[in-house]
């Protein structure tokens, strides 16, 4: 990808591909947030507040079951000294603690598996047809891939991913296409056995990965990614985010990988 292309997808995978419906890891602690972004721009904090209707709902049933009682919204700072008791976050600190989204088709990672049952969107347009244009090569001829799901990791200094095989997709004669943005990292290359020794190389910015043939059934994860120690890796980045609007974004990504993957589930 070329790096005005690369800055493009790191901003959407900010901005736009944590958005509701898209779950995050983030869902499950806190509800649907939106906009998170631009909290964190605005330096907002994410404060727990009582439901009144819910609780109302509750208290009625008995207090029972699952019916949330509280929920979050974003403040502004000094509105915090007013709600001392509650829970608060940093808008700032929960895009750190963002691990992953999921587009298109919503993959449910307690399960494992895809939830065609949850609400969600197509995968965005322009991401479709760069996953289309990318598999070409590793389809069968006359066949189009069909980019039904993108899972979204996000990567800080310490974040890995454990060895894997991803095998929840129903055809694997079609491709994973999967984009790195951000710092480089180690990519590790297994067998079809925990037992083969995997190949190590660099992901950087803007690369693209086929997992296609036989390497769709291989396993493979990430034990590390590059920060500080090397950052002319992403200097062609950091010049291009340099306006103003993007000051947080560069921030983010001085020490932060994305990763980008496409997936044809059906
Ligand atoms: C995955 C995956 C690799 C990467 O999400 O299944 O293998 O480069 N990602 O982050
Ligand atoms: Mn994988």
């Amino acid at each position: 990808l070329s790096t005005e292309e690369q800055c493009y997808w790191i901003r959407e995978s900010l901005k736009t591909f944590p958005q509701p419906p898209n779950r995050t890891n983030l869902t499950a602690i806190y509800g649907s947030i939106s906009d998170l972004l631009v909290a964190a721009k605005n330096q907002k904090i994410l404060v727990e507040v009582e439901n009144p209707d819910v609780q109302e709902r509750n208290e009625q049933n008995n207090g029972g079951g699952k019916t949330q009682s509280k929920n979050f919204k974003f403040v502004d700072d000094p509105e915090i000294q007013k709600e001392e008791e509650c829970r608060s976050t940093t808008a700032t600190t929960l895009v750190r603690k963002l691990r992953w989204s999921t587009l298109g088709l919503q993959f449910d990672w307690s399960k494992r598996n895809y939830d065609v049952s949850l609400p969600h969107n197509k995968i965005p347009d322009a991401l479709a047809s760069l996953a289309k244009n990318m598999a070409i090569p590793a389809m069968p001829s006359g066949e189009e891939f069909k980019p039904e799901a993108a899972i979204v990791n996000y990567y800080g200094p310490s974040d890995m991913l454990g060895g894997h095989v991803d095998d929840m997709e129903v055809d694997w004669t079609k491709p994973i296409v999967s984009i790195s943005l951000g710092c480089k990292c180690i990519f590790l290359l297994g067998g079809k056995t925990r037992d083969e020794v995997p190949t190590a190389m660099f992901l950087r910015s803007g690369d693209i990965v086929l997992m296609a043939g036989e390497a769709r059934e291989c396993f493979h994860g990430v034990p590390r990614i590059f920060t500080e120690s090397d950052q002319e890796e992403i200097s062609a980045l950091v010049s291009q985010l340099s306006g103003e609007d993007d000051c947080f974004t560069l921030d983010y990504i001085k020490n932060s990988r994305i990763n980008i993957n496409i997936r044809q589930v059906y």
